[in-house]
């Protein structure tokens, strides 16, 4: 018999500052059409001084385990995907065990895949619980990508924003995840970088290097052929065809890319779920924010084949087909 994970619950969060592209214009030299014709994005949001990374984390995993409606003591792995960690260390992930009360001595750590981290973080989850060394396990997306942003940059201000996602998975014997493919390329780290990490020293933090750096168009492309091809890998891989697909879930960067694979599927755009217009790019929670979204919105059923997809920094990139 074949163990593996299925989700059991889902939540998000978005903070309460909504900036709209009007607000952007008072900033850089931009428009309200520009940004909605070139990315499809209305709005995002913003966090307060006092919110961070974490804080937002353990409001959707909260959401996730009230969905579940589970003892917290009984989540024994946390994964938090994340490029805007709280401090160095501890990790975000132990943060939360701390603030939720999961089980003490079960595993937590996070992982650094960029806008791709969600679909990382899934499928270590997967492997933890198809080979017995968690139970139950928490993956969350949150990132404060704000605080990484130059508000005087028009090529990145207008993209990003804040939000968490979470998905709560138990060992089942009927497996949801029923394939995850990741992948990676270090070779394009300048299209897309924060110059500046400790690992450097602070001799090195120098004006901007806190912040993203990307060459847009150039990542675009890549974006748009990377997709198509883990989508096919993905189908081929498990022996589905793409028709049997109901739902696309993927990365919320922007309503071209989102529509250029859904095309590729032959999928219409009422069977993708498209929430970048409200929050924007939010890296790794954009995936468990429209999948809440469209969950508790009542349009994912229980049972459905769900296709996720991201690609982001580092290159890195990766696709998951879930039975819900
Ligand atoms: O999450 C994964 C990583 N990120 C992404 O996937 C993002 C990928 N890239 C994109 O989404 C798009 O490339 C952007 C939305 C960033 C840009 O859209 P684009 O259609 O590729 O535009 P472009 O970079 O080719 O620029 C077209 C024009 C340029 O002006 P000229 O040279 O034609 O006069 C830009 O200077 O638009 C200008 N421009 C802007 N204009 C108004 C660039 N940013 C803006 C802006 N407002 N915010």
């Amino acid at each position: 018999m074949t163990t593996g994970a299925r989700i059991i619950g889902t939540g998000s969060y978005l903070p309460e500052r909504v900036v709209s592209n009007q607000e952007l214009e008072a900033l850089v030299e931009t428009s309200d059409q520009w940004i909605q014709e070139r990315t499809g994005i209305r709005e995002r949001r913003v966090v307060d001084d006092t919110q961070s990374c974490g804080d937002l984390g353990q409001i959707a995993a909260q959401r996730a385990i009230d969905a579940a409606g589970v003892d917290p003591k009984t989540i024994d792995l946390i994964v938090v995907a994340t490029c805007t960690p709280d401090r160095i260390f501890p990790s975000t992930a132990s943060g939360l065990q701390r603030t939720l009360g999961t089980q003490p001595g079960g595993v937590a750590f996070d992982v650094a895949a960029a806008c791709s981290g969600f679909i990382y973080a899934l499928s270590v989850a997967d492997r933890f619980l198809r080979t017995g060394g968690a139970r139950r396990a928490l993956v969350v997306g949150t990132e404060t990508m704000t605080r990484i942003l130059n508000w005087q940059d028009r090529g990145t201000c207008v993209l990003f924003g804040d939000g968490a996602g979470a998905v709560l998975l138990d060992v089942s014997e009927t497996p949801g995840i029923l394939s995850t493919h990741l992948h990676s390329d270090g070779r394009y780290e300048p299209l897309l970088y924060v110059p500046w990490g400790p690992g450097r020293g602070y001799a090195a933090l120098g004006e901007e290097s806190g912040y993203i750096h990307m060459r847009g168009n150039e990542v675009f492309k890549v974006a748009v052929n990377t997709l198509t091809r883990i989508v096919e890998e993905s189908l081929a891989a498990a022996g589905i065809d793409k028709h049997e697909v109901d739902w696309l879930v993927p990365h919320q960067a922007n309503i071209r890319i989102i529509q250029a694979t859904a095309k590729k599927l032959e999928l219409p755009m009422d069977r993708v779920v498209v929430t970048v217009g409200e929050h924007g790019n939010t890296s790794a929670a954009s995936i468990p924010i429209a999948l809440d979204t469209a969950v508790r919105d009542g349009r994912i059923q229980r049972d459905e084949l769900l296709l996720f997809e991201a690609f982001g920094g580092g290159f890195t990139w990766g696709s998951a087909l879930v039975r819900y």
